[in-house]
């Protein structure tokens, strides 16, 4: 074992320019062969893979094995036979000396970029995960994106603040963390779920542009593009319109992917109002590098004398080209289960074979109705399209719109590569809740109705639009921000709509409310999605292959099995019993 590590060079950063000379590396080994006198060893480090060629009966040779450190000193040949899969593949290092730096416990899965370890093997072992170089390059590229990040809003003016983790509950829709205070027993802190109203009372403290690189808490069901813990560029700026701070942005996103993938991204980015997306896309965060638009087809069967479609609000369909003969009953049964998520029964199925219309439903459409759905739909053969009905928009949009996702998906619409950037701009400013059928602001309750919209706020609240904007990329909503109300009475207008009382206000947030009475300047800002900005950069659909120590699914993290049971001592110090 040695202390004194010899290292001219990166194993992954050797080249061709590089034949000829005298070079020192250290690093994990990857893999070995043995041919008899010759041992090939492939020594990975944080930069890269190389080949090590030792041979066996010239120099002395320590036992190696797989994840073995090693620091090798030889000199770099050219290979007789290049490995096009390496990076360093015209070249190896033929060794003169191999010190054994380090022996390793046999890994319980092999450590490479192809692995069909599971999920759960691999992010138990995480530290051994994290060294398959595909997943340490997707940190590469998040660090870079957090480096450019700094960059740009250091050279426009921003500053950086970092805000308190031990909060007050805001309301800001998840969930909170709560941490109990050992002081204050019975009282506790909640990790922040944003730095929301923190930067806007920075905008208050007249900094005018605030950035961070925020640590964001929400306990909330995890999916694949979601974490308990995750990050965010979180932004606001003071005195910019709508307009000009999108530009802003735009301006952030086009260096982000022009330095990282060397992508251009044609600005200005297209606005699409929140309303055409979930009327066209069936989704707030449209992806629209593939069509299969939702129709509206009420109108055909206005006057059906088919029960379920006279009384049916809301009729819409997709079409799917040349898919009727690929559509078999099992897949149909499988999109179903999809349907019944969004409260719809069935997709209702209809394909265009041998020239018309087939399917269960036909015998219930007129000849009109069946040539206008015809021509709506530009049917042609082989075509086939799903038809959702409901009294409930909202179900048809988004029930169609998770179809269409999934069809996207299983038939390969989507080319690779492709980056589809967009704004969805002009949210309504309230909704009903699902869950208690109340008015709920869609934001939170400090979004800035549009100007336009301000007599309607109390005679018609779900017609009123407000200043709010996410960005869309690939379908993900990769940020999302607004502009923050600035004038008390405004203030005051939305409070009561949402039923706030006064001593609920001045409970929950009447800290925050006082700061907004002394001089508040017209703010708005918005936050990144850190993960969600490398996912798409990386291109990956899994949200923990870009966060060093995940939580799986069930909200624990594999390595250290937290959330752990404390000791009662600890628990008796907080005054908390628990009642399992
Ligand atoms: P919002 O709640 O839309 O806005 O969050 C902003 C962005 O953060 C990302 N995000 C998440 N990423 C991973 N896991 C999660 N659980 C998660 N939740 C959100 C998304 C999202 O677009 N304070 C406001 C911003 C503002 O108005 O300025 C906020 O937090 O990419």
């Amino acid at each position: 074992m040695i202390l004194n590590i010899k290292r001219t060079d990166y194993c992954g950063e050797l080249s061709t320019n590089d034949i000829g000379r005298e070079v020192s590396v250290v690093g994990w080994v990857s893999k070995r062969r043995n041919l008899g006198s010759l041992l090939f060893v492939d020594l990975r480090d944080s930069s890269g893979i190389i080949q090590i060629i030792i041979k066996t009966d010239e120099i002395e040779v320590p036992d190696i094995r797989n994840e073995y450190i090693l620091n090798v000193t030889g000199k770099i040949n050219k290979k007789d036979v290049p490995n096009p899969n390496l990076k360093t593949g015209e070249i190896e290092i033929d060794a003169n000396e191999v010190i054994l730096v380090n022996t390793a416990k046999q890994p319980p899965f092999i450590i490479a970029d192809k692995t069909d370890a599971l999920e759960d093997i691999r992010l138990k072992y995480r530290y051994l995960d994290l060294r398959r170089p595909a997943l340490l390059n997707n940190f590469k590229m998040r660090a870079k994106i957090v480096k450019i990040c700094h960059e740009y809003l250091d050279a426009h003016r921003f500053i950086e603040v970092e805000t308190p983790y031990l909060a007050p509950s805001t309301p800001e829709g998840a969930r909170d963390y709560l941490v109990p205070s050992r002081l204050h027993k019975g009282s506790f802190y909640a990790l922040p779920q944003s730095p929301q109203l923190y930067k806007q009372m920075l905008m208050v403290a007249g900094f005018e542009r605030y950035y961070q690189i925020a640590r964001c808490f929400r306990d909330e069901d995890l999916r694949a593009d979601r974490q308990p813990d995750f990050t965010q560029v979180d932004i606001e700026t003071s005195f910019l319109t709508q307009d000009q701070f999108l530009t802003l942005m735009e301006g952030l996103i086009q260096k982000i992917f022009k330095e990282t993938i060397n992508y251009d991204v044609k600005l200005p980015l297209r606005r699409m109002k929140y309303d055409e997306a979930v009327n066209v896309y069936g989704s707030d965060k449209p992806d629209t590098r593939f069509d299969l638009k939702l129709v509206d087809i009420k109108s055909i069967f206005s006057n059906s004398t088919f029960e379920t479609f006279a009384s049916a609000k809301y009729i819409k369909a997709i079409k799917v080209e040349n898919f009727a003969k690929d559509c078999s009953r099992k897949k149909q049964d499988s999109y179903n289960l999809l349907a019944k998520k969004f409260k719809l029964n069935s997709y209702m199925i209809v394909k265009f074979e041998g020239g018309a219309l087939t399917g269960g439903i036909i015998k219930h459409f007129s000849e009109e109705e069946q040539k206008q759905l015809i021509s709506t739909m530009d049917l042609h053969e082989n075509d086939i399209i799903f038809i959702a009905h409901s009294n409930i928009l909202r179900n048809v949009n988004f029930g169609l719109g998770a179809l269409r996702s999934e069809i996207a998906e299983e038939l390969s619409l989507i080319k690779p590569h492709t980056y589809d950037l967009l704004w969805v701009v002009d949210f309504p400013l309230f909704e009903k809740s699902e869950e208690t059928g109340e008015i709920t602001p869609c934001h939170h309750p400090f979004t800035r109705p549009v100007d336009e919209d301000l007599d309607k706020l109390e005679s018609e609240p779900y017609n009123v639009y407000s200043y709010t904007y996410d960005i869309i990329m690939n379908g993900y909503e990769a940020g999302g921000g607004g502009l923050r109300i600035y004038d008390q009475e405004t203030q005051d207008r939305i409070f009561k709509i949402l039923g706030f009382s006064e001593e609920n206000i001045q409970k929950k947030f009447g800290w925050f409310v006082e700061s907004l009475k002394y001089g508040t300047p017209p703010h708005g800002g918005m936050a990144f999605g850190l993960e969600r900005l490398t996912m798409v950069l990386c291109e990956t659909n899994n949200i923990r292959d870009v966060i060093a120590f995940p939580k799986n699914l069930s909200g624990v993290c594999p390595v250290t099995n937290a959330p752990v049971e404390v000791d009662e001592e600890q628990l008796k110090e907080l005054g908390i019993k628990i009642d399992k």
